[in-house]
């Protein structure tokens, strides 16, 4: 009998010691530092500017095909892969303000999916949310104008449940639009030499080279990849060969949140954020993004000088199964020994009218917990509320989780950061955003207000950007209305229109 019990005891005290192994190496492998171990030998891809025709009613018109590939990405085997275009994110789509732009999408990955137009104001049927689903071999042609300033927008699917995953495999790109007020300024802006899109994507791989979406089972934001690529490039280098460079930065992960820096920390002026220019640059030494935030900045180069982004560890967050203390080598920037001369940033970019928050026809509550908003997942059948077209709301926007990273993110349209736990924003976050980070504990007071495309029967979205918990149901739905319509209904078997 005592030599069972001291078996048992044995097998107990083993599995205690194991399990502590475990947590200790799953705890140090959730801290990755790739800071001076990535060897910048792959020349940084430039997804293409897509082709477009215009038809003859003036519409710009793009051909979109959503296809299944492989992709080189330095693996050992070729990694199969999704894009747009092509075998891994897609090509950079650019209109202006004022044009009408149609997008033909055809399916190709056997699949359903869809492609949604993040920061983009348009009627919500045109929008890519989960009711626009594109079934396999479908084409979906959603058509707009684009009514709003220049800004760095992006695309990507946003089925439901599903949306980490088609991200994760390579299904993004860029959105840019111009405007002539934009167009005025004297800012870099040559695509591709000294105006660079920066997608920026964590990943993970298994020992064949492929994708490997598993998760430790202590992080609650799923996915956390221990490698970076940038445009799908590992280990990119930069030739540039100006004094000013501008990089519009998209952190295009499922999950993790960057804080970009140089690695000699020089500063840099912000001069756009999500939806479009800030007022005047902000100059700073390190900018936060969120999955789903975008940032341009411009940075000075010294002829024959070599700079490294980096990403750092979070500031005000050490949750290391969050990424929070995790540091990235990004892209490495090589400047020509002789640098064409490039302007200082204009003291003024663009005006921003401030909406009034005396005059707002709604204030809302939004509180981000355990996988839902206001204690309810997503439902697609549900409107959880109508907004009222020609007016303004303010939403109070909280996340009472804790230590758990999420983000908040608003379809149709742009917001203010009127304050952030009571105090006015930084001058960083006081532009136009659809997309913020929402660290524990912190409420934000977002204003907005509603224009156009009143539908009664299909909602926007608005949902955490960290895409495990939009997929987990950390999402709802909002329609946008006349004056004095009440919401409809959704029909979810019509999926296209
Ligand atoms: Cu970038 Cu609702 O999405
Ligand atoms: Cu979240």
């Amino acid at each position: 009998m005592k030599k069972v019990i001291v078996a048992a005891l044995g097998v107990f005290l083993i599995a205690i010691a194991g399990g502590g192994t475990w947590l200790f190496l799953e705890f140090r492998a959730a801290k990755v530092d790739t800071v001076g171990k990535v060897d910048f030998d792959r020349p940084l891809a430039i997804p293409p500017i897509a082709s477009s025709t215009v038809d003859s009613d003036g519409t710009r018109v793009f051909d979109l095909s959503i296809q299944k590939g492989t992709t080189d990405l330095g693996k050992s085997h070729p990694t199969r892969t999704w894009g747009i275009n092509g075998s891994f994110l897609g090509p950079t789509l650019r209109a202006t303000q004022g044009e009408k732009v149609r997008i033909e999408a055809t399916n190709k990955v056997g699949q359903a999916t869809t492609l949604h137009w993040h920061g983009m104001h348009l009627p919500a049927v045109m929008d890519g949310g989960p009711h626009q689903m594109i079934e396999p071999d479908a084409t979906w042609k959603p058509h707009w104008t684009i009514k709003q300033p220049a800004a760095t927008l992006w695309y990507h699917p946003h089925l439901h449940g599903e949306t980490a995953s088609h991200v994760y495999r390579g299904l993004a790109g860029l959105f840019i639009l111009d405007d002539p007020q934009e167009a005025g300024l004297d800012l870099p802006r040559t695509y591709g030499v000294d105006d660079l899109p920066v997608i920026v994507q964590d990943k993970k791989f298994d020992g064949d080279g492929q994708i490997d979406d598993g998760h430790s089972i202590f992080s609650n934001l799923g996915v956390l990849g221990d490698e970076i690529l940038v445009n799908g490039t590992p280990g990119p280098y930069v030739e540039v060969t100006t004094e000013a460079v501008r990089m519009r930065l998209l952190n295009g992960s499922v999950g993790r949140t960057f804080n970009f820096t140089f690695d000699d920390a020089r500063r840099f002026d912000l001069i756009a954020t999500d939806g479009g220019l800030l007022e005047g640059p902000v100059s700073m030494d390190r900018l936060q993004l969120a999955p789903g935030e975008r940032a341009e900045i411009v940075v000075r180069f010294a002829p024959g000088e070599q700079a490294v982004l980096r990403s750092e560890k979070l500031d005000g967050d050490t949750n290391r199964f969050s990424g929070s203390d995790s540091r990235f080598d990004v892209l490495q920037v090589r400047a020509a020994e002789a640098l064409s001369p490039s302007r200082r940033v204009p003291s003024t970019l663009a005006a921003i009218d401030r909406l009034d928050p005396d005059d707002v026809a709604e204030t809302r509550s939004f509180d981000l917990q355990n996988f839902a908003i206001n204690g309810r997942e997503m439902d697609m059948s549900r409107i959880d509320f109508a907004a009222t077209v020609g007016t303004s709301e303010i939403w109070d926007v909280t996340n009472t989780d804790g230590g758990v990273h999420h983000s908040f993110h608003v379809h149709d349209v742009q917001f203010q950061i009127l304050d952030i736990d009571g105090e006015p924003p930084p001058p960083h976050l006081a532009g136009w955003k659809d997309t913020i980070w929402l660290p524990g504990g912190e409420t934000y007071r977002l204003i907005m207000r509603f224009e156009d495309y009143a539908d009664p029967d299909m909602p926007y979205m608005f949902h955490c950007h960290m895409l495990r918990h939009e997929d987990q149901g950390m999402m709802g739905q909002f329609v946008v209305v006349e004056p004095g319509q009440s919401a409809g209904s959704i029909d979810t078997d019509h999926h296209d229109h």
